[in-house]
Order: structure tokens, then sequence, then C-alpha cells
């Protein structure tokens, strides 16, 4: 048969369209395996023990007790920076990803120190879902509830870990009503412990009534010896007393009289947490934890974006499905210096929909141009891995020569934006220079480079002949870790002084003829936004009665 050229075009159309179809059918085999997910605690809850031992659980380490050391110097695996090591708290949220028993996971770092908060919210937005994690004897702490209120805020699903009961803790029954009272979510228990402290010896699977026994391995330092037996086997087994046999049945048939019952559909719209117990430390109870998992959090699901027109206003809310758009990603965080081998900033960029492939070109669109994103890594501690291709849900690093800045948007398609990142306005205001002037130029460099990671804000005093530079932080610790990396990253020692302000609020309108209050002080940022600073909520009042016209 002769081919027409309208066939041959068919055919092409064709082959064109199953070469579509069939990418598709791999971005959504690849999307379905991702689990893209942050842990959420008070700090010394015991997050950091249970990263690592999902690292044990997948293989990718082989001993545990190497992933943090505080009293000791064992190397880091998910946190590189030294401050991190000398204070043994997580100041970086940093993004690792490994293989689960078939899963993708990639895990979201959150530093739990409270001061650290506006990171840790940005790094939420690019999660799926959260676990917490909940200390036996404490409950539920401060971090915690304002780590748990921003998941509820963005919606995401979680899951609760009860941690340390291998140590006298407090009453299971206890604890869940805690999580409702004061977190305003039910709870539905899945794995219920077999005792507590030195007794804990499993946990039952509440829907099937599967227990699992462990016995411990190496201190913790390798997988617990588990086994797993319908309860009626393990009732004879004579492995607990009968007054605690007991004890177990009747909480095992209280649950399913007037527990609340768990639903794969609640859960994910974050009606109901499914609650587990456990010890990171130990292991006990862990691979039960991790299975459930990987089986319930959900893959990267659709995202609401902006769409805009050529001058880059809003025209309407659109959704961006991970499967069916072209690649898309947002930049979540961005960390100068991570490597001192490599002397360069890192963007981290969030994939919300489509493939990335190496030296992929891509519009962004704050700078409304094209750029390539090459020299892309993916990280585990500190080593960088080259990244040839990833997914929606994968947490890209690429070298940032100052292009991308927190929030910013990058596709293929272009004129659309996610949703704006969470802002929140500056508690603590400090001038800082450095204490030989001599060092003034790479103190310039390294403050504005720190400055662009989002953790402090970097200001300018306005109207005055001077050289000050003023850093805005939530937090008192952010200035520290500022000064510290200032000495450390770029040799600079810094003389700080906290200024009596401690609220910011931008303005709105001609800042020359605006007359502030005589205890307060205008500011202003790198892109010329001024910036009313002052210590007392009158002041503010006050200011917007004598300057009327102005926000
Ligand atoms: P964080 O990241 O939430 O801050 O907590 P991290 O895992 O660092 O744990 C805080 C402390 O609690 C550590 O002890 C850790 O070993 C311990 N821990 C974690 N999970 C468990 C558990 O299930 N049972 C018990 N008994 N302890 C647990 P540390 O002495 O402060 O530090 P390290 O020297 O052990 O690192």
């Amino acid at each position: 048969m002769l081919l027409t050229p309208q066939d041959g075009g068919c055919k092409w159309l064709i082959s064109g369209f199953l070469k579509i179809m069939s990418n598709q059918a791999i971005i959504a085999a690849e999307t379905a395996l991702r689990r893209t997910f942050a842990i959420i605690s008070h700090p010394d809850a015991g997050k950091t023990t249970l990263t690592e031992k999902l690292l044990l659980y997948a293989g990718m380490i082989h001993t545990a007790g190497m992933v943090k050391g505080r009293k000791n110097a064992r190397t880091v695996k998910s946190d590189w920076m030294s401050m991190e090591q000398e204070r043994g708290i997580s100041i970086t949220a940093s993004a690792m990803q490994f293989r689960y028993k078939g899963a993708v996971i990639n895990v979201l770092d959150t530093p739990g120190h409270q001061d650290f908060s506006e990171d840790t919210y940005r790094t939420l937005t690019a999660a799926d879902s959260a676990v917490m994690v909940i200390d036996s004897a404490k409950g539920v702490e401060a971090q915690t509830r304002k780590l748990f209120a921003v998941c509820r805020l963005r919606g995401i699903p979680i899951l609760t870990f009860v941690n340390k009961m291998d140590l006298p803790g407090r009453d299971p029954f206890d604890l869940m009503s805690e999580l409702e009272e004061v977190l305003g979510i039910q709870t539905s228990p899945l794995y219920w412990p077999i005792g507590s402290g030195r007794d804990f010896v499993g946990v039952v699977n509440v829907l099937n009534n599967e227990v699992t026994t462990f016995e411990e391995s190496k201190g913790g330092a390798q997988e617990a010896i588990s086994e797993t037996m319908p309860l009626e086997i393990f009732k004879t087994k004579g492995l607990i007393s009968d007054e605690r046999m007991q004890k177990l049945l009747y909480d095992l048939d209280l649950l399913k009289e007037a527990g609340t019952p768990f639903t794969k559909e609640r859960f994910l719209k974050g009606e109901v947490t499914p609650v587990f117990f456990g010890s990171a430390l130990t292991n006990f109870g862990i691979e039960n934890f991790f299975d459930r998992f990987t089986e319930l959090a959900p893959s990267p699901g659709p995202r609401l974006a902006d769409k805009r027109d050529s001058e880059g206003k809003i025209t309407e809310e659109i959704i961006v499905d991970p499967v069916k758009d072209s690649f898309s990603a947002y930049c979540f965080k961005i960390q100068a210096n991570m490597d001192p081998r490599h002397r360069d900033s890192m963007a981290f960029l969030r994939i919300n929909s489509g493939v990335f492939e190496r030296d992929l070109v891509v519009h962004h669109e704050r700078h409304q141009k094209e750029i390539r994103l090459s020299r892309s890594h993916s990280m585990f501690g500190g080593e960088r891995n080259t990244v040839d291709m990833a997914y929606p849900g994968d947490i890209v690093g690429v070298v940032n020569p100052g292009v991308f800045s927190i929030g910013d948007c990058v596709s293929i398609k272009g004129g659309f934006t996610f949703k704006p990142m969470p802002k929140f306005s500056p508690e603590v205001i400090a001038r800082i220079r450095p204490s030989d002037v001599m060092r003034k130029k790479s103190f310039d460099k390294g403050i504005e480079q720190l400055s662009s990671e989002g953790a402090v804000l970097l200001l300018k005093p306005r109207g005055l002949i001077s050289n000050d530079s003023l850093v805005a932080a939530v937090g008192k610790l952010q200035f520290e870790v500022l000064q510290h990396r200032l000495s450390e990253e770029y040799n600079v020692e810094t003389k700080m002084e906290i200024l009596p302000y401690q609220h910011g609020a931008w303005l709105v309108g001609d800042a020359d003829k605006f007359k502030p209050p005589s205890a307060s002080m205008l500011a202003e940022d790198l892109t010329g936004r001024v910036i009313l600073l002052y210590g007392q909520d009158w002041e503010r009042r006050y200011a917007l009665e004598n300057n009327p016209g102005y926000e």
C-alpha cells in the first residue's frame, strides 16, 4: 500500500501521541512511588534518631549511631554544618532521597529549634505529608504545637509516632486524649504498645490483631529481631504476665468499642491521625511504622497556582497536575556554602509537575527569562550526587549564581506561579559590623549571601550617612548562626548590638515625607522597600494617625 502524505502525517502524529502517553505513564508511575514528607517534633523527641532508623531499615546505612553525635564526633549524615554538630541541633533544613521497599522517600529535615520557624515553615510547603514525633513521657510540647498548626494550615496528612516507649512514659490513652484536646485532631491508633519502659516487648496491629514482638540488636545499632504472630498465639507464649495480658485485651476491646475508626480518606483530609508506638532507639515498632507510612502517605498531588499575564498580574487560579502538566518547580530554600569545598549558594527546588532532566531550559517567572538548570544535585548529608532525572515530589539542588530567591517559580510552560510562601515579620533587630574594617568587603559579601537564604533580613538605616548594616530575624539564635557562619565561611569576626525594636512593618507611601515616631527607625531592604522598625504596637498606631494616607 502506498502511503499518502496525510497517512504519514497521521502516523507521525500517532507515534508522537504514543510517545507522550508513554512518557506520561512513566511520570505517573514514578510520581506514585514518591513519598515526600517532613518529620516534625519538639527538640529531643527523637526526630534525628527516627530519620536515622529509616536510613537503617532502607539499607542506606548498616549501623545506626552515625547520624548525629553530640557527645562524640561521629560523622553527620542528615545535618552537615559544624554548628549543628557542636550544638546538637539541626539548623539547616536538608533533603535526602532513598528507596524504602520500593517507595522513593524524600525526607525533608526540618529544624526543631523555635527560632528557625520561618525556615521550617517554608520547608513544610515542600512536604506532602508529615510525621509528628511525640516523646511518650512528655506528650505534646510547644514546638510540636506550632509545627502541627502549620501542617494543619496546609491541610497535609499527619502520622503520629509516639517515641521512647522503652522509657517509662504516660498511659497511651492519656497521650491520645492530649493529642485530641491540644491539637484538635482525632486519633486512631493503628498499632498498640504491649507494655512500656523495660516491659515494652512489642506492638499489636489494631486492625488485624497481629502481634509483633522484638528483641534489641546491638543496642539498637542494627535492626531489631522481630517475630510476628496472631494474638491468639501470642497469648499462649507466656511472654507477658497474666495481669498485663488482661490489661492488653481490655485496651484492645476499648479501642474497638470506643476508638475512632481509621479511614484513609479522613487521614488524607487531615481529619484523623494514625498513631504508632515504638522506640527509635531500640528499633521496636519502627519497621511496622515505616511500612504503614509508605502505604498511607500520599504521593505528590495537584498544586494550586496563580496564572499571570505578561505584566505579572494574577488573572486566575489554576491547578497544576503532577503528571499531565510539563515540568514546574519552585524554590523553597536557599543555602550558601553548604560544603566548604564548593563555595557557592544552592537553591533547593521542589518539583511539582513533569520530569526534570539535567540541563533543562526553563522559564524563570520572576526574571521573565529562560535559564538552564545545570549542575543539579541531590543531597545525602554533605555528599552531593548529580541528578540526571527527577520527578514530582523530588527535591533538586541547583547551583545558584544569584538567580533564585525563595518562592521563585520555574516551568517549561511559563505564565504562572505557585502560591506565595508564608512571611513572618521580624521580632529582633540588630546592628552588625566587622570587628576589623579591613574585612569589610568579605563582610558585605557574606552578609548579602547569607541573607539571600532568607533566615535574616538585611537592612540599611534610611536617611543616615552610615555604613551600618542592620539585620532582622524572627529569633535571636539566627543572629548567632549568622555570626558563626560569617566567621567560619567568610573569615570575618563581627560585633553585634541588639536594637530596641521588636517589630517591623513595611511602609506603603512616600517614605521621604513620612514622619516616624521618635523612638522608631526607618530602614530599607536591598530592593529599596521601606520598613518601619518600632518597639511597641502603639508606635505603629501613632505613626498611622500622624501620617494619614499611609499604610
Ligand atoms: P531530635 O532530633 O528530635 O532533637 O532528637 P534526637 O533524635 O537527637 O534524640 C534526642 C535524644 O533522645 C538522644 O539522646 C537520643 O538518643 C534519645 N532518643 C531518641 N529516641 C529514643 C528512644 O526511642 N528511646 C530512648 N530511650 N532515647 C531516645 P542524647 O543522649 O541526647 O544524644 P545521643 O548522644 O544519644 O545522640
